[in-house]
């Protein structure tokens, strides 16, 4: 076995485990705090599984820097040199709280600043979406063919719900240019409709571990990861990030209006 298989079967054993711990978990109470205000959630499950995450990983990957959602103060600490291991333990953690469902677990691993392997766990679904740009990305162990690359008038598009209802750059008038919107409240699952081809587009405000695994993921299937602007991200900064098929990416940056 080679050494990303094998890490690929690792991360896989952690994921699977984490999972019985949270459905395990409702099974108590969940204990709830607010961060910056009534919207931004964090929990026990939260925390306890990042923990888990960057306790085996420092096991199994003793060089490996982690950057995760939860200890996020460590930003003095961030880097992009070496093994870089970006962790979102939930990602949708009010969908978690109210409804048990709709959130994800997600792990990006990057070497140098460059992608090697995301994973998206759709934990209610177990569904794992999992790969890399040398192994392409598999659903479970159902290979994913390249989506087509649908325009925006005739796809889905998911965005933030902030940028809708202030709209934010135009993207009220780009929502009315699709087929119509998506908000489910997790950047993983809705990025995984755009690798599924269920969407054609993603834009959302997000944060390193927010976009860190689907940007690899969604790279690996020929789809365009850029800010709103079609800039570079910067994986150690937080961006306007569109997820999207290229001619949706055009059919967007066509009707977003410049930054002031
Ligand atoms: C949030 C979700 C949400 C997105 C926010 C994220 P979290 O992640 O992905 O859909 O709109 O920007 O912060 O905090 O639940 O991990
Ligand atoms: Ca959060
Ligand atoms: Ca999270
Ligand atoms: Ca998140």
């Amino acid at each position: 076995m080679d050494s990303l298989a094998q890490m690929d079967a690792l991360v896989k054993e952690w994921m699977h485990a984490a999972r019985t711990e949270i459905i395990q978990g409702f099974k108590q109470k969940i204990a709830v705090w607010t961060k910056s205000g009534r919207n931004d959630l964090v929990t026990n499950m939260d925390r306890a599984v990042e923990a888990y995450y960057v306790e085996k990983i420092h096991t199994f990957f003793p060089e490996a820097v982690v950057i995760g959602e939860e200890c996020h103060h460590q930003q003095d600490k961030y880097q992009t040199s070496g093994w870089v291991w970006v962790i979102d333990p939930i990602d949708g953690t009010m969908n978690f709280v109210k409804q048990q469902d709709h959130f994800a677990s997600m792990i990006g691993v990057y070497h140098n600043g460059v992608g090697v392997r995301g994973y998206i766990f759709d934990v209610m679904n177990d569904d794992l979406f999992w790969g890399g740009p040398e192994k392409g990305v598999f659903c479970n162990e159902t290979s994913l063919q390249p989506p087509l690359d649908t325009g925006l008038r005739d796809g889905l598009i998911g965005i933030g719900m902030p940028y809708l209802v202030h709209n934010y750059r135009n993207l009220q008038q780009v929502a009315l240019a699709s087929s119509g919107v998506r908000i489910y409240g997790s950047a993983g699952i809705q990025i995984i409709h755009v690798l599924q081809g269920k969407c054609t587009a993603y834009v959302s405000y997000l944060r390193p571990w927010d976009f860190a695994a689907g940007k690899i993921l969604a790279e690996a299937l020929n789809l365009q990861v850029k800010t709103i602007d079609g800039c570079t991200l910067d994986m150690l900064s937080s961006s306007d990030v569109l997820v999207a098929t290229k001619n949706a990416q055009k059919d967007i940056q066509s009707l977003v209006a410049p930054a002031r």
